[in-house]
């Protein structure tokens, strides 16, 4: 059971995502428990209002502290022991590891979605946070960012994909990219699919995965074959592979 917490100005950015597909089904099957918390129900002024213009000018807003530190206050108030994590595009990278070891986080993981113009510093000063982020890439807010990690880490949980093989088997997860995947019809505007597929040879059609998946990752991000732990049978594929080629 993963546990979460989303501090957000925009909480219908979150919800709406939380209501579809697996992260739906996590939530019915008891697999996935997500809180979603308005920051302006932490404010205390009669406009709400939770940013700010910055010191020192400059364009942007900056989102205030006392709203955030009273939210995480009301999380940590129910007891359970909380795991803090700021989006930010100055944060650790977010990675297919990250998100296994969120998936087997016991504390409630907290996601505090930051503007990109700027939480207030005091943010990290006092809270005892982590910041993550998914890319080198700015977006406008940190949802679209906890979306994606709670979307990542949830397909860790066991019980929450159908075939327990998926996730381990998907790409990365040995950095080989995935092989290719085909449904029906067999034959579509002319193409067909690989013959081997259809042979019922349990092992000729593992061994074409292996394949594909190797040259899929050499086509396409020959940077994660160097961190390869190659078996004695991804060397028999490359020299195969490799021998095709001349
Ligand atoms: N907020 C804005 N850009 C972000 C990013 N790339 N990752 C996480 N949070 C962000």
């Amino acid at each position: 059971m993963m546990k979460c917490d989303v501090i957000t100005l925009f909480p219908e950015m979150i919800r709406p995502v939380l209501a579809q597909s697996m992260l739906k089904r996590a939530q019915e099957k008891g697999l996935l428990d997500v809180r979603v918390h308005d920051l302006r129900d932490f404010t205390e002024d009669k406009h709400r209002t939770a940013d700010d213009h910055p010191y020192g000018g400059g364009a942007g807003m900056v989102l205030k502290p006392e709203p955030i530190f009273r939210a995480v206050d009301a999380i940590r108030a129910g007891g359970e022991p909380v795991r803090l994590i700021l989006t930010s595009p100055q944060g650790r990278p977010f990675t297919q590891q990250l998100a296994f070891e969120f998936s087997q986080e016991p504390r409630r993981l907290v996601f505090i979605c930051g503007r990109y113009e700027g939480v207030d510093e005091r943010v990290r000063e006092g809270l005892d946070l982590e910041e993550v982020s998914i890319g080198d890439y700015v977006l406008t807010g940190g949802e679209l960012p906890a979306l994606v990690m709670m979307d990542s880490a949830v397909r860790w949980v066991p019980g929450v994909l159908g075939d327990p093989g998926s996730a381990k088997e998907d790409s990365f997860a040995g950095t080989l990219l995935d092989y290719p995947h085909y449904t029906r019809p067999a034959t579509f505007r002319g193409l067909n699919i690989p013959e081997v597929l259809m042979s019922g040879n349990h092992e000729a059609i593992r061994n074409w995965r292996r394949k594909q998946a190797l040259l899929n990752t050499i086509k396409k991000r020959p940077d994660l074959l160097g961190k390869l732990d190659c078996t004695e049978e991804d060397r028999r594929i490359l020299k195969e592979l490799n021998q095709e080629r001349k």
